[in-house]
C-alpha cells in the first residue's frame, strides 16, 4: 500500500513538472479551487447544499465539477436528477475518457462519482495510475471550481477529503448533536495541521439570530481552544421547499428559485466568490491528489 502511494505521488509530480505555459488554464488563469463539504454528523444537509451551491455557482458563471465522496451511499445523482454512468475507475479501460465518467447536470455543471474509486486507487499498478493521473489532472483545465461532497461521520476517509482540499465548509444545524460534531471535525482537522480557512454554514435555521447563535459558539470555542478562527458563510432556512425537491428529485434552486433556501444559497455562492476570504493560489485537483495520497 505504501510503495503504491509513492508511485503515484511520482507520478502526480511529474505531471507537475509540464511547463506552465504549456497549461490550458480555466477562464479565471489559475487552478481549480478545490472546496470540500463535511459536517461531521450526519443527515444535516451536506448533500442538497453541495448540488444546489454547484448550480448557483454555475448560474454565476462558473464552470463546476461535483465529486460524489460519499463512499458508503453515494446520492448526489439522487438529488441531482442525473446520473453518471461510469465511475473513476472506468477510466482504466481503453475505451473510456474523462467525459464518459463525468456526466452533464443542470445548468451545464459536471458530475462524477468518485469517492470508492479514489479509494481504490491505493491498489493499482503503475501504470494504472498514470492513466487515471494523466485524465484527472485535465479537471484544473476543466473547472473553476470542485465541489466534494462527503459521506457523514469522521472517519479516516472524510478527513483525507478534507485535509487535502483548498477550502472547507463544514455544515451544522441548530440541534446541539450537530454543533458538537461540527467542532469535533474543526478539532480534527486543527490536529492534523490543517491550515485552510473552514467555512460554516447553518442550515435549517427557524430565525437569523438562531443562526447567528450557533455561529458566535462555535467561533468562540474554535478560538479559545483550537485557536482556529470560523468564517461565516451563511445560512439556511428550514424550508418545506427542499423537502418537496428532494421528493421530486430536483434541486430546490431549479424548482424553487425564489424559495428562502434558494435565495440564502445564492447569497452563499457569491459570498465564496467574492467574499473576502477567498484563497488567492489555490492548489487545484493535481494538488488536491498529490496531497490525499501523502496521507494514505
Ligand atoms: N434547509 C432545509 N430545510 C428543510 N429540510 C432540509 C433542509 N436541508 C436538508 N433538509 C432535509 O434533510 C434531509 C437530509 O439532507 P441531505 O441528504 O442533504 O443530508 P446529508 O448531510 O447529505 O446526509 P448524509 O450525512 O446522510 O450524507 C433532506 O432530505 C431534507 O429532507
Ligand atoms: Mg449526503
Amino acid at each position: 500500500m505504501h510503495d503504491q502511494a509513492e508511485k503515484l505521488r511520482q507520478i502526480v509530480q511529474t505531471t507537475r513538472e509540464i511547463p506552465r505555459s504549456r497549461i490550458i488554464k480555466n477562464s479565471s488563469g489559475s487552478n481549480a479551487r478545490v472546496i470540500t463539504v463535511t459536517s461531521g454528523k450526519g443527515g444535516v444537509g451536506k448533500t442538497n447544499f453541495t448540488v444546489n451551491l454547484a448550480l448557483a455557482l454555475a448560474e454565476l458563471d462558473q464552470r463546476v465539477l461535483l465529486i460524489d465522496a460519499d463512499l458508503g451511499m453515494a446520492n448526489v445523482d439522487v438529488v441531482l436528477g442525473c446520473s453518471a454512468k461510469y465511475s473513476i475507475l472506468n477510466l482504466l479501460e481503453d475505451q473510456y475518457t474523462l467525459r464518459d465518467v463525468v456526466a452533464e447536470g443542470p445548468c451545464g455543471i459536471k458530475f462524477m462519482t468518485g469517492g470508492s474509486g479514489i479509494y481504490h486507487l491505493a491498489n493499482l499498478n503503475t501504470m494504472q495510475l498514470q492513466r487515471i493521473t494523466s485524465q484527472i489532472t485535465q479537471f484544473d483545465n476543466w473547472a473553476d471550481i470542485i465541489l466534494i461532497d462527503t459521506g457523514a461521520g469522521i472517519n479516516q476517509n472524510v478527513l483525507n477529503f478534507v485535509m487535502a482540499a483548498d477550502e472547507v465548509i463544514i455544515i451544522t444545524t441548530p440541534e446541539p448533536t450537530a454543533i458538537t460534531d461540527a467542532y469535533a471535525m474543526m478539532k480534527a482537522y486543527v490536529s492534523n495541521k490543517g491550515s485552510s480557512p473552514l467555512n460554516l454554514v447553518v442550515n435549517r435555521v427557524l430565525t437569523r439570530d438562531e443562526g447567528q447563535s450557533v455561529v458566535d459558539k462555535l467561533n468562540k470555542v474554535a478560538t479559545r481552544f483550537l485557536g482556529q478562527t470560523i468564517n461565516e458563510l451563511g445560512f439556511v432556512y428550514e424550508d418545506q421547499n427542499v423537502v418537496k425537491s428532494v421528493k421530486n428529485q430536483t434541486p430546490f434552486l431549479l424548482a424553487y428559485p425564489d424559495s428562502i433556501s434558494a435565495r440564502c444559497v445564492k447569497k452563499i455562492a457569491n459570498r465564496l466568490l467574492y467574499g473576502e476570504n477567498n484563497i488567492s493560489h489555490p492548489r487545484g485537483i493535481k494538488g488536491f491528489f498529490d496531497k490525499i495520497l501523502r496521507l494514505w
